[in-house]
């Protein structure tokens, strides 16, 4: 962790990011009009480089309306084969760097009908079907508890902002359970199903992981889910990167437009 803290400070200088926003697939728009301090994945010390495509793989250190931001251009999965420690490190390292806000934000297939691509939703809370856990292995204090609650994980306050901010916009926000599987295959129809009996509303691979780390970190946590697909079995279309990406683009621009509007209120 201090390699990756003094390789960044290095970079950054004294620039204090106090939010940090992690971008899905598709939605690395949201950073076009954006300038700041750019840092690739592979070249800090304990990030794993980012393997898929449609994602960047590059930290971006920049301000917004004065306040100011670290922004993962793409991610890391477990289905990349990083155990879950490692797609969670950089919630960690931007703990330590002073970040107690942070925006998770994915592109998910729909469990529901009444729930179609192109959605945006809200993160209500989630569902962990990962079949396991990032805060498995030794505890570091200095981030959080041993046995962390995960009550009211997805914050209020912040689903409150982004809730008063799509009204102003004119956009449609919808709310809902998000379930984590590992991927990287897709669900069988019979799991779509199981998962909306159980309560979900929204399946994708990601985002679970870190939203328990930021937790346990004492972080609020805003988590957004772009809805680019139905799931299996819900519509005649099998889901397929190539249409996640694409929703992801056009959508996506939707989404950025209501998150630049959010931040500015954090
Ligand atoms: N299932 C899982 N993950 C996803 C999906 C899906 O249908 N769409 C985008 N990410």
């Amino acid at each position: 962790m201090r390699k990756t803290i003094d390789f960044i400070k290095n970079k950054t200088g004294d620039f204090k990011p106090e939010s940090a926003i992690v971008l899905g697939s598709g939605l690395g728009a949201f950073c076009d009009s954006l300038e700041g301090i750019k840092i690739p994945y592979a070249d800090i010390p304990g990030f794993a480089p980012s393997t898929v495509k449609g994602h960047k793989g590059e930290l971006l250190f920049c301000e917004i309306n004065s306040k100011k931001f670290v922004i993962m251009q793409g991610r890391f999965h477990f289905y990349e084969g990083h155990p879950l420690s490692v797609t969670t490190y950089p919630v960690k390292v931007f703990k330590k760097l002073g970040v107690d806000k942070i925006v998770l934000t994915n592109a998910a297939g729909s469990l529901r009908k009444d729930l179609p691509p192109g959605s945006i939703m809200a993160i209500s809370d989630h569902i962990n079907f990962m079949g396991s856990n990032p805060l498995i292995g030794e505890n570091d204090e200095t981030l959080g508890t041993r046995f962390p609650d995960m009550n009211n994980l997805y914050s209020k306050r912040l689903r409150e902002i982004l809730f008063s901010c799509a009204q102003k916009l004119g956009i449609d926000l919808r709310e809902g359970v998000y379930c984590a599987l590992t991927g990287p295959s897709y669900e069988t129809p019979a799991e779509v199903k199981m998962l909306a009996l159980l309560g979900g509303s929204a399946t994708g691979m990601s985002t679970v992981p870190e939203a328990i780390v930021a937790k346990y970190c004492s972080m609020e946590v805003l988590g957004i889910s772009l809805i680019t697909n139905y799931a299996a079995g819900l519509s005649d279309i099998a889901p397929n990167h190539k249409e996640v990406i694409e929703m992801g683009r056009i959508a996506g621009a939707k989404l950025t437009e209501l998150l630049k509007e959010t931040v500015k209120l954090f």
